[in-house]
């Protein structure tokens, strides 16, 4: 794999135990939220956000027949960025999320996509199914992101990839202050704002190859690991 970038995090002493976010969340609640959403949510989330996971199918380095899962592939934004030689698993919690996902799937004739219903903390799939697994735009919406990698872990073969693509809190003390104050106003939109990477790293015991800063504003993180 070829070297990225990586920008120097500050760990801190604690950040083994502090909690990842001001902000408590639970699973009904996050599913109501998308279950509203899906009808706006390619207008509100889909151009901004676009070019992060542009980036992140860049840096998968797929290869035909590679076995690609997408946690929380909501209305299937990302399902024409792979090429149609890999296979694509979506997983979702939301029934209308992949209502608009399976039209898409249809609409675009996307014959190497399957969607599924699926708890991201509760995978079904056996382990070391995948190639790749990915989440994008999911681990400051779940209650818990360490269960969620665990599970991304336990399913991506070994040498595999584990992408998270995510905003995370702010490193400059002023508008981490903003994003901890606005976090419980901004789960009704979908997001937790002051997911704390460094602390998230250290507890899902993450050691990414890069990270990356992507769209623009530069305040979401491409993080990019191998399976050890
Ligand atoms: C912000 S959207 C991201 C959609 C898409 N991946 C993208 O790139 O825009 C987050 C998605 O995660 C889903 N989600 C939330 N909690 C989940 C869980 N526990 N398991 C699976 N999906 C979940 C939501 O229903 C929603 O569709």
């Amino acid at each position: 794999m070829a070297p990225f970038p990586r920008e120097p995090e500050t760990l801190g002493s604690d950040a083994a135990t502090r909690a990842l976010s001001v902000t408590a969340v639970e699973s009904d609640f996050v599913e109501r939220v998308y279950d509203k959403l899906a009808i706006v949510y390619d207008l509100t989330f889909g151009p901004t956000l676009h070019p992060g996971r542009i980036q992140a199918r860049d840096r998968m380095g797929l290869q035909a027949g590679d076995r690609i899962l997408e946690v929380g592939v909501g209305t299937g934004i990302n399902t024409s960025l792979y090429p149609k030689t890999c296979h694509v698993t979506g997983i979702d919690l939301s029934r209308p999320m992949l209502e608009k996902a399976r039209e898409r799937v249809a609409r675009e004739k996307l014959t190497n996509v399957r969607l599924m219903e699926m708890d991201a903390t509760a995978l079904t799939f056996e382990d070391e199914s995948f190639d790749i697994v990915y989440a994008p735009y999911l681990v400051s919406v779940v209650p818990d992101p360490v269960a969620v990698v665990n599970e991304m872990r336990r399913v991506c073969r070994t040498g595999g990839r584990i992408i998270i693509l995510n905003h995370f809190r702010s490193s400059n003390p002023f508008l981490a202050a903003i994003e901890r104050a606005i976090s419980p106003m901004t789960i009704h939109i979908g997001f937790k704002a002051d997911l704390d990477l460094p602390a998230f790293l250290a507890q899902a015991k993450l050691e990414p190859q890069s990270i990356e800063k992507v769209n623009i504003p530069r305040i979401w993180s491409l993080v990019t690991c191998v399976k050890r």
